[in-house]
């Protein structure tokens, strides 16, 4: 039934030409998008506009002698000479090493959005003070800061330096574009009307003067005037002011969507020029390399949440999720731009060393002959402000503080949601459910989530549960409860139009709804068929969803079940590249094309913060999200949308959540074995390798995909999974302190090796492999019949143990290490320590007040360090009363010394030491315990002169103690 039904919906889905690449997956086909829906630069009119501007000839000067200096920084007054319109330029130095620039029409025929909610707080200011001052340029310093900037009247620019060198240049290539918002474009019909509506209002105010009623009252005109207006500001008309018509300028048509422009060009462009820089990275989503291309005679990055059936790899085109993040990367300096803009924008990258050989550089450096490297970055975005923040390093790791002051960091997940979880389209019933809940029992494999996609709810609509299949939830939610599982629903904001549904009902009644341009409620077909889509920009909005998820409004939902938010592009099956149409209105008076990008992190945030809520604020939320934005990661966990079970998307996973992970978005996963077609078992295999380091790691399927538990395969696979899923049990621990040190600092989980060894150029195009932390390298097995990989250890002097051999490798080199199936190819990096759960059970929640084993690789010099975060694994009783552990590892002179490494918090725990397993130590003569207030105690061990590994039995000690071990 249900598959029947999937395909039915997936044909009215279907544009045309899409039934027919379906009917090519199902026959086993590569899968590839269908271009023509989706628009190209070209296509997109603001884009082809703000590219046909040419650098070099920059209209723009700032006016001297407006400018003004103030404790919140300076304005001036940016003319275009051509057009005469005024601009107004805000400069702020803000701490942390961070400049913010914003760009506004200095009189707005209608204000420009300007996108609330994402920063977590107003970013406190550095005084700037004039330093210098000529005819033509004004020199400022930032208190607190270590740079100036030098602002050029004409033609205007901007340079940032740091010394005498310089970081980083706005405008200096003269592509600042900014569309100032003009007289409508009038056509005869208006014409003729808005000579007759003129010539009414005159009649009127002579009327008005002399003192008698308004003939239009009682009906007529006025109410014609703003019938269907409500309070949304509307275009003057002032036909005499009209300016000429540019392309796509007041009404753009893609396919059979038109977009009506009532507001006319809007959007805004800049340019911003690198010097010394040749390596960029991050605006995901891209199904891309990691480090970013040139994009120059080609497409530029596109950031536009869209739902693209069937993505391509190795293109710029947009996917689900937008993040305007770009970072830059030299040996000597790390560098953000921050473009905080929410309507769909581009990305133009250029290089003057792109297609440079590397010999060719060296040549150039050698004659001296070679000009500085540098990389041009060129945003456009289609409304709204300019507003950006210049990141200004120096290291990387600055660049994330910096980054996570202004969004936020990484939500602290529930330790159940760094488990496997284990999820398809769909599971059929309650029966089924428990049977997959059992599945995993049978065959002694852990897991911690069954997941329900679309076909639980009753006719697609979310907060119900179709009364055949799924009677009893909350019986099956108790189930699993007792297994101490989870259960994961989809709830997507998309709502059935149906007036017997309760959702609806509300949400028309209470006029919560997105509207169209004339004021209706905007509706769309997605897959309950006519739906209504809720304006989560409007904060009473998400008051009302957020309340939806209380036991009493979601009938059938009990604390152990989370919540799942797809298609918050948003999708709309029907819509101008399957989502919704720009002119769409939206609270406050925005329309769709101002807010588009934030719409999907407006879902994820209304969610979390419902199952917040419906704890009294005691519980952290585990929501996943498949659109977002800058600011997402404080609300939970995206993924990587519908892949396909195919080597080159297995690949790509690596690529994708890096990018992720660099601007902030750490708990990142892609669904493991692919979503579309059949993985042949090899390919599933490799998969569950490659997910099982990941952040997020579930397993997920097309509805017309074949069943694949993990038992489902023959023995000899399946073992293998076991080792797998046992692997990601057992460094739980591990795990689970990265997402306390991402969610405390900042910095990215999994991370591209160049973040660790930002010197080592060899590193900063990987992306086969990757890091966790600073600890564990991982080189997944990403082709098929792969005997053998090629890993790149990095680090002079470093020293990297093989995870499974303990055999030590030298940094830096490339290691060929010859793999089978049951490979993971993982080194622990000699000088780091990381803990372990040795005993895997059914899920975390039975683990987790397990021994911990500690795993001690010693660098060359006989040292390694670690850190341990543990609390009750679900409250939010770290943050709010403190009850929290986190212990500091550290060894050297042949001393391990377990210490607080925050004094502020408490937790009482069983959790007690039970091993320590020391790599790449010699034979002690005797290893003695010392904890506070006890006599010191020798230790058994046991050591391996072949491996020279050292095990060290029974310190016995709890978790929570300062104590020492020495080897003697
Ligand atoms: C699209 C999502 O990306 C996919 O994961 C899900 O299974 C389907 N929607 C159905 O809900």
């Amino acid at each position: 039934m249900a598959a029947v039904a999937a395909v039915a919906e997936r044909r009215r889905r279907a544009q045309p030409g899409m039934v027919l690449l379906c009917l090519g997956a199902c026959l086993g086909m590569t899968l590839a998008v269908d271009r023509s829906n989706f628009k190209t630069c070209d296509e997109s009119s603001f884009c082809k506009r703000q590219r046909s501007v040419r650098p070099g000839l920059s209209p723009y000067r700032a006016l001297l002698d407006t400018l003004q200096l103030g404790p919140d920084g300076l304005t001036v007054h940016l003319i275009n000479e051509a057009t005469k319109v005024l601009l107004v330029l805000q400069l702020q130095g803000l701490q942390k090493n961070m400049t913010r620039i914003r760009i506004d029409e200095l009189e707005p025929r209608r204000p420009r959005y300007r996108v609330p909610d994402v920063l977590v707080a107003d970013p406190p200011t550095a005084r700037l003070s004039v330093s210098g001052r000529d005819d033509n340029s004004v020199e400022l310093t930032v208190a607190e800061g270590p740079y100036k900037v030098i602002l050029t009247a004409q033609p205007f620019r901007l340079d940032l330096l740091e010394e005498r060198s310089l970081l980083l240049s706005v405008n200096a290539r003269g592509l600042l574009h900014l569309e100032h918002q003009r007289a409508p474009r009038v056509s005869f019909s208006d014409k003729v009307s808005v000579t007759l509506r003129s010539i009414w209002d005159k009649i009127r105010s002579l009327f008005a003067r002399q003192g008698s009623k308004d003939p239009a009252e009682g009906g007529g005109a006025q109410a014609e005037d703003t019938a269907g207006d409500g309070d949304q500001p509307q275009p003057e008309e002032t036909p005499e002011k009209a300016e000429p018509e540019e392309s796509g300028a007041w009404e753009e048509t893609f396919k059979t969507h038109s977009d009506s422009k009532p507001y006319g060009p809007t959007s805004v462009g800049l340019d911003f020029s690198l010097p010394g820089m040749e390596h960029v990275y991050g605006i995901p989503e891209h199904g891309d390399n990691l480090r970013l291309k040139v994009t120059e005679g080609g497409e530029p990055y596109r950031l536009y949440n869209l739902d693209v059936f069937q993505y391509e790899l190795y293109n710029p085109m947009a996917l689900y999720g937008s993040v305007p993040v770009l970072l830059a990367h030299s040996p000597q300096r790390d560098l953000g731009i921050f473009w905080l803009n929410a309507a769909e924008t581009w990305v133009d990258i250029s290089s003057n060393t792109a297609g440079k050989t590397l010999f060719g550089k060296m040549l150039d450096y050698l004659q001296g002959s070679g000009e500085t490297p540098q990389t041009d970055v060129r945003w456009m975005s289609e409304s709204g402000i300019i507003d950006v923040f210049l990141l200004l390093g120096s290291t990387v790791t600055d660049v994330f503080r910096q980054y996570a002051s202004l969004t936020g960091t990484q939500a602290l997940p529930p330790l159940f949601s760094l488990g496997y979880h284990q999820s398809r389209w769909n599971y059929r019933d309650e029966a089924d459910v428990l049977d997959v809940d059992q599945g995993f029992d049978d065959h002694n494999l852990p897991c911690d989530v069954i997941w329900l996609d679309i076909e639980h709810a009753d006719g697609k609509r979310y907060f119900t549960w179709d009364p055949s299949r799924f009677p009893q939830p909350l019986t099956m939610l108790d189930q699993l409860a007792a297994k101490r599982r989870k259960l994961v629903t989809i709830v997507d904001p998309h709502i059935k139009v149906d007036s017997g549904y309760r959702v609806h009902e509300e949400l028309r009644n209470q006029g919560l709804y997105v509207k169209t341009r004339d004021g209706s409620d905007y509706e769309g077909w997605c897959w309950p068929g006519s739906a209504g889509y809720p304006d989560f920009t409007n904060p009473s909005m998400r008051a009302w969803w957020a309340n939806m998820f209380s036991f009493d409004n979601y009938e059938g939902s009990a604390p152990n079940l989370y919540v799942w938010n797809d298609m918050n592009e948003p999708s709309v099956f029907n819509g101008p590249e399957v989502t919704m149409l720009k002119d769409a209105q939206h609270y406050g008076g925005w329309e769709h094309r101002d807010v588009h990008n934030i719409y999907g992190f407006y879902v994820h945030m209304a969610t979390a913060e419902g199952l917040v809520l419906r704890s009294g604020g005691v519980e952290r939320p585990f929501v996943l999200s498949r659109a977002f934005f800058a600011g997402s990661q404080r609300f939970g966990a995206v993924w990587t949308g519908d892949n396909a079970a195919e080597w080159d998307h297995l690949k790509i996973s690596i690529p994708m959540c890096l990018s992720l992970g660099l601007v902030g978005l750490s708990f990142c996963g892609a669904d493991v074995g692919g979503f579309f077609k059949n993985p042949e078992p090899e390919l599933l295999v490799r998969w569950y390798q490659m997910g099982a380091y990941q952040p997020f790691f579930r397993a997920h399927a097309h509805l017309d995909t074949g069943r694949r538990e993990p038992w489902l395969l023959a023995t000899q696979y399946h073992d293998i999974i076991r080792e797998v899923l046992n692997q990601r049990y057992s460094l739980l621990p591990f795990w689970y302190t990265l997402f306390y040190q991402a969610h405390r600092e900042g910095v990215p989980v999994m991370r591209p090796l160049w973040v660790q060894y930002p010197q080592d150029v060899t590193t900063f195009s990987i992306d086969d492999q990757f890091l966790l932390g600073d600890a564990l390298l991982v080189h997944p097995v990403s082709d098929a019949g792969a005997h053998g990989v090629q890993v790149y250890l990095p680090g002079q002097g470093e020293v990297w143990y093989d995870t499974q051999s303990y055999q030590k490798h030298h940094g830096p080199q490339t290691l060929y290490l010859p793999v089978t199936l049951n490979s993971i190819p993982v080194y622990q990096r000699g000088g780091s320590i990381v803990p372990r759960w040795m005993r895997v059970r059914r899920s975390s929640d039975c683990m987790k007040e397990d021994p911990i084993t500690l795993f001690v690789a010693l660098s060359p010099q006989g040292t390694a360090q670690g850190e341990l975060f543990l609390d009750d694994g679900h409250t939010f009783n770290y943050q709010t009363r403190q009850e929290f552990l986190l212990r500091r590892f550290s060894f050297s002179g042949n001393t391990l010394v377990s210490s607080s490494a925050d004094s502020q918090g408490h937790f009482e725990t069983p959790v007690w030491i039970e091993r320590v397993v020391i790599i790449g130590a010699g034979k002690p003569a005797a290893v003695v315990l010392h904890t506070k207030g006890s006599p010191e105690s020798r230790l058994s061990f046991q050591h391996d002169p072949e491996t020279s590994v050292l095990t060290l039995r029974k310190p016995g000690v709890n978790v929570a103690s300062d104590w020492s071990i020495h080897l003697r």
